[in-house]
């Protein structure tokens, strides 16, 4: 993820300033690495760095620069580490282009291979550098032919925009496949940005560009093409947005924003999650005598469904313990042949990171699962696969929680393939159902949202309650309790279904609330209808949480119970799919109780210590 922000002066004037405050209002989608491209006596010059737009604009003097064309960029590190080199903008052989994007190019391996084999001088292990020197040997193309955008399609896979700062011709082409890009019109600007929110108080006016479209923005305004090269009219809309929602990309906690770009997510980190590393990581996990899953809180409940992927799609079964409990009592059985996979959203946590000084110790190999790849975790690990979600700032993980389980399926699907338990063709299958569930969750999260409001309205007037759920989706119920806590200050307990009339049951009243997470096997959801029946005739306050199409689901909510029907998807997509309504039912909880949501008292985003 990254964020792209450009403007070039209808006349002569500087727009060096607004570059930098439109790159500062694009900080939450990643500030590894800052930089700028600007036009100087008609040459490209780069200004980048690691670090925030302001760092770099410190340690670079931006403000001394003037130029009344320039390309920014914001980054948030997939592949390659947040250095210098891998910063944006990339240039060209000959430096007649500059290049940034956001999202990632699933197959820039492959190109970056052959680009070298060709003769291309490429410096950095970011997949947008490919991307300069793919231009390159289109300069003189026309661009707006959709024999063009069909070449650059046909080269390019994975999910992203970019935009080029083209030295000659004084002027920036971009387009996008998936990822957002508006453009921002006044008397005195043409804009690109990742966000119309960065627009603000630039552009009177915007636009969005669609996936398949190119945008070719001059000091005379945009012209665009459909991806068959027609010239489109430019329709634009005013720019009216709330000021205060600038900081967040138009929510009002980073929570709210970060749960609305789950669906997104999914599809970053399934581009971002190059086929030869998790070839990798399926074959270090069959080759394995004896596998850890380590982690804590909201990684360790990603784990735990993990084991549920390892065991039923490649016959593993994987031990799955918090990362603080792991030295104390496991290390006796850890040694060369151990595989330990170490989840960890931040790659900083204490815990884990202390653990695999000692498994390393023992002569064990580490996967390391992380959102930030210039981790000490990263650093630590033989092999890491990147959750690539984006930066998280809100303290409870959502989007990272979704990632995460989707990385950990793509790993088991290769370790299962790799033994030959599904056909290449099924593993495709599955990776498409990963797509479309981004897209069905994307068209029906502001539905979900509406029924989550609902149930939170019920929840706030009770005083306590339990998340249930059985199987697969039992480690999603302790992950939505820990989720009321953070978000809500609402006492929670994830309660196994099972266990349910076992003893949890006794407090279960009036003003008490019982959350069941609908289970997605038949008969499991059909062992649980008796406890949903149970807590429902004490008079406590019920909500059923499960799939649109659920038979049972339906009746309840025709009977009167306050239900939440999340998207429905294949069976092992499920726990994805139902994290949502969790989520979202915690947020306006918290939204309804008045609580610091986004910074839970006591906590920190990465408990290093
Ligand atoms: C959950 C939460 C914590 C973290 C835990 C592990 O919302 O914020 O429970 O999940 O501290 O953090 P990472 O994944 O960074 O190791």
């Amino acid at each position: 993820m990254g964020g792209i922000f450009a403007a070039i002066s209808k006349s002569s004037e500087n727009t060096v300033p607004i570059v930098i405050e439109g790159l500062r209002r694009l900080k939450y989608r990643g500030a590894d690495n800052s930089g700028i491209a600007v036009l100087l006596d008609g040459r490209i010059e780069i200004f980048k760095e690691a670090g925030s737009i302001e760092a770099v604009s410190a340690k670079l003097g931006l403000e001394n620069i003037s130029s009344r064309i320039v390309l920014g960029h914001t980054r948030f590190a997939t592949h390659g580490r947040p250095t210098v080199e891998n910063a944006h903008p990339h240039t060209d052989c000959e430096r007649r282009i500059a290049v940034v994007g956001d999202g990632s190019l699933s197959n820039y391996e492959d190109l970056r291979d052959k680009l070298l084999m060709e003769g291309h001088k490429i410096t950095s292990r970011s997949d947008f550098e490919v991307v300069a020197h793919i231009f390159e040997s289109l300069l003189n193309k026309e661009y707006q032919s959709s024999e063009f955008l069909k070449e650059i399609y046909s080269k390019m896979e994975g999910y992203f925009s970019f935009a080029v700062l083209e030295a000659e011709k004084q002027r920036i082409i971009a387009t996008t496949n998936g990822p957002k890009l508006f453009y921002g019109l006044s008397d005195k600007y043409v804009l690109l940005s990742s966000s119309q929110y960065a627009l603000h108080g630039f552009a009177d006016q915007y636009g969005e560009l669609s996936p398949g479209e190119l945008i070719i923005l001059s000091k005379d305004g945009p012209t665009i093409y459909t991806s068959e090269g027609l010239a489109k009219q430019v329709q634009s809309l005013p720019l009216q947005l709330d000021p205060i929602l600038v900081e967040k990309g138009g929510y009002k906690h980073h929570m709210l924003r970060e749960i609305n770009e789950v669906p997104e997510a999914l599809l970053r980190t399934l581009s971002s999650v190059q086929k030869r590393y998790l070839n990798l990581a399926g074959r270090l996990v069959t080759g394995a005598d004896n596998i850890y899953i380590i982690a804590n809180g909201t990684s360790l409940h990603a784990g735990m469904i993990a084991s549920y992927y390892f065991s039923e799609l490649a016959g593993i079964s994987p031990i799955v313990t918090s990362a603080a409990e792991f030295p104390l009592y496991y290390l006796e059985n850890v040694g060369p042949g151990t595989l330990v996979i170490a989840i960890s959203q931040s790659g900083e946590t204490g815990d884990v990171l202390s653990s695999l000084y000692e498994a390393k110790l023992r002569g064990a190999t580490i996967l390391g699962i992380t959102n930030y790849v210039g981790s000490r975790l990263a650093r630590l690990s033989n092999l890491y696969l990147p959750i690539a979600a984006g930066p998280e700032i809100a303290v409870p993980a959502t989007k990272t929680f979704t990632s995460t389980l989707q990385v950990l399926y793509l790993v088991a699907l290769s370790s299962s393939r790799q033994k030959g338990k599904i056909e290449e063709s099924e593993q495709k299958a599955r990776l498409e159902a990963i797509k479309k569930l981004a897209q069905s969750l994307d068209e029906r999260l502001a539905f979900i949202d509406s029924e989550a409001t609902k149930a939170a309205e019920k929840i706030s007037l009770c005083r306590s309650g339990y998340v249930v759920s059985r199987g697969l989706t039992y480690p999603l119920a302790l992950e939505g309790a820990l989720k009321l806590k953070e978000a809500s200050y609402f006492h929670a307990e994830g309660v196994e279904a099972g266990e349910f009339k076992h003893g949890p049951f006794v407090l279960v009243e009036q003003g008490f609330a019982t959350i069941f997470i609908m289970p997605v096997e038949k008969v499991s959801a059909e062992a649980t209808f008796p406890s949903i029946e149970m807590a429902r005739q004490t008079g406590a306050t019920v909500v059923v949480i499960g799939s649109e199409n659920n038979q049972k689901l339906l009746e309840l909510s025709q009977d009167g119970v306050t239900t939440i029907r999340a998207v429905e998807t294949e069976r092992h997509l499920a726990p994805i799919s139902l994290a949502v309504p969790l989520q979202l039912l915690a947020y306006r909880l918290g939204e309804k109780l008045n609580r610091p949501i986004d910074t839970p008292r006591h906590l920190v985003k990465a408990v290093t210590q």
